[in-house]
């Protein structure tokens, strides 16, 4: 209050504080000021004694946070000021040493990087425990076939065991995302103090031991104003989550009627409140809808850094809710995620009839006529005629007799109508990558190589 003659507009006071939404720092800040506490003894600028009164007061508080009995104080403005002041209050004098050498400025950036190492830890388990399930789903499903789509109009036939794996390596991309948002977390930014250093001789290397930092940050400016790492995660996080929307959307064509390819577990679906009859997708269609929060918060938090001047800004607060929300968002989505497929329920039938269509035999028509000699773009036109006048006719390709066919082409014969049995479509596709089954029990392994 000392340098204030009034006290603070209840609105001021609404929209500096950040205490609801930085609460949750707490065990960050705990073990922050564990370290710095540790250090401030080791190097004589507190006494051994006042060190072990504050180390006290600090498990008592990480105690009461822990339980939930914490006496929060209408006048606490964030976590840090918060612990500061029960520290105080339980430890007396020796608590008002706690702030030696150091600033709200670098205790919230150490914070949010603790925070983010753990987030990005977190993600990485559960992508892998989503590309896991999705490996042994495509295993149960080797050669189980369904039209694969461009257009959404059904193109070429694929084998479900191929479709799944297709997430697999879009999540091992995911992960590298995340790995690298923890490359970006092994650098303290504690001991730059407000932005300029500090005036004791501290020792960051101790403190970076005791939070298992790699490194300290070499320039304690940009220690206290960089926020890259948690750009990085909320990045890693709208890709990430982006790919489940995906997946979200197959899933909710898929368990619809007019698809019938899946049935999703009861424990992940709703039912109507009028209609009897309906199980919802509610889960599959939330990961659709929850992505683009992701990529809002992305983009809202590069609008508060932008042209943002050094160091610290009161802006930089917002960094959380944005940062809280990418977590909770994408934590909730792997989950559902995982979740569905693992109780997913996939039908044969419905899948190997949709397949069956001969229509989609057509590019391997073309092909066949490629390999005896014909150009491409005239076998594409040939069997563009082909199909035109089948399908004006009423007919399938494959209820055309060789005879009919030689009308088209002098070069078809009988291998010709033999690729128009179904296995033919998906086992020709033998090149690297692709859905025949030599190719996919390959790419299977390599899949499992991943998680391993
Ligand atoms: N609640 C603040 C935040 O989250 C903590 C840092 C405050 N620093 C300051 N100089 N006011 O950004």
């Amino acid at each position: 209050m000392s340098r204030f003659s009034e006290s603070p507009d209840p609105a001021f006071d609404a929209i500096n504080r950040s205490l609801d939404v930085d609460k949750r720092l707490w065990p960050y800040d705990i073990a922050l000021s564990r370290a710095h506490v540790t250090m401030l003894a080791a190097q004589g600028i507190i006494k051994q004694d006042d060190a072990g009164v504050i180390q006290d007061a600090l498990n008592a508080v990480a105690g009461e946070l822990e339980a939930g009995i914490f006496p929060f104080e209408p006048s606490d403005e964030d976590i840090h000021m918060a612990i500061e002041r029960r520290v105080t209050e339980i430890a007396g004098e020796a608590g008002g040493r706690i702030h030696t050498a150091r600033s709200r400025n670098d205790q919230v950036a150490t914070d949010l990087v603790l925070f983010t190492r753990d987030a990005a830890g977190e993600a990485i388990d559960a992508i892998e425990r989503l590309m896991e399930t999705l490996i042994e789903k495509a295993e149960a499903h080797l050669d189980w076939a369904l039209p694969g789509y461009t257009h959404l109009q059904r193109a070429q036939p694929i084998y479900l065991s191929h479709h799944l794996l297709a997430y697999v390596w879009m999540l091992a991309r995911d992960r590298d995302r995340f790995r690298f948002v923890l490359s970006q977390c092994d650098e303290l930014p504690l001991g730059a103090g407000a932005l300029a250093g500090v005036n004791f001789d501290t020792d960051r290397q101790l403190v970076a031991g005791e939070l298992g930092f790699p490194r300290v940050s070499a320039n304690s400016l940009d220690a206290v104003s960089s926020r890259d790492f948690i750009l990085d995660y909320m990045s890693a996080a709208a890709v990430c989550a982006t790919h489940l929307s995906r997946l979200g959307g197959e899933l909710v064509l898929w368990s619809s009627q007019e698809f019938g390819f899946v049935a999703l577990p009861d424990r992940w679906t709703s039912g109507s409140s009028l209609m009897p009859q309906k199980k919802n997708p509610d889960a599959a269609e939330l990961l659709r809808a929850k992505a683009p929060r992701t990529v809002g918060n992305l983009s809202s938090f590069f609008g508060v850094l932008h042209a943002l001047p050094l160091a610290y800004n009161k802006d930089m607060q917002e960094d959380k809710e944005y940062l809280f929300d990418s977590v909770d968002t994408l934590d909730l989505s792997l989950a559902a995620a995982t979740g569905m497929i693992d109780g997913a329920v996939f039908n044969r039938d419905a899948m190997s009839d949709a397949a069956s269509d001969s229509m989609i035999a057509a590019t391997d028509l073309a092909d066949s006529l490629v390999k005896l000699g014909v150009p491409f773009r005239e076998a594409h036109a040939t069997i563009g005629k082909l199909v035109r006048e089948t399908l004006d006719s009423g007919r399938t390709l494959d209820s055309l007799s060789l005879e009919e066919l030689r009308q088209y082409s002098l070069f078809f014969d009988e291998e010709t109508t033999g690729l128009l049995s179904q296995q033919a479509w998906l086992e020709s596709k033998d090149s690297l990558g692709g859905t025949a089954s030599r190719r996919v029990a390959d790419q299977l392994a390599a899949a499992r190589g991943l998680i391993s």
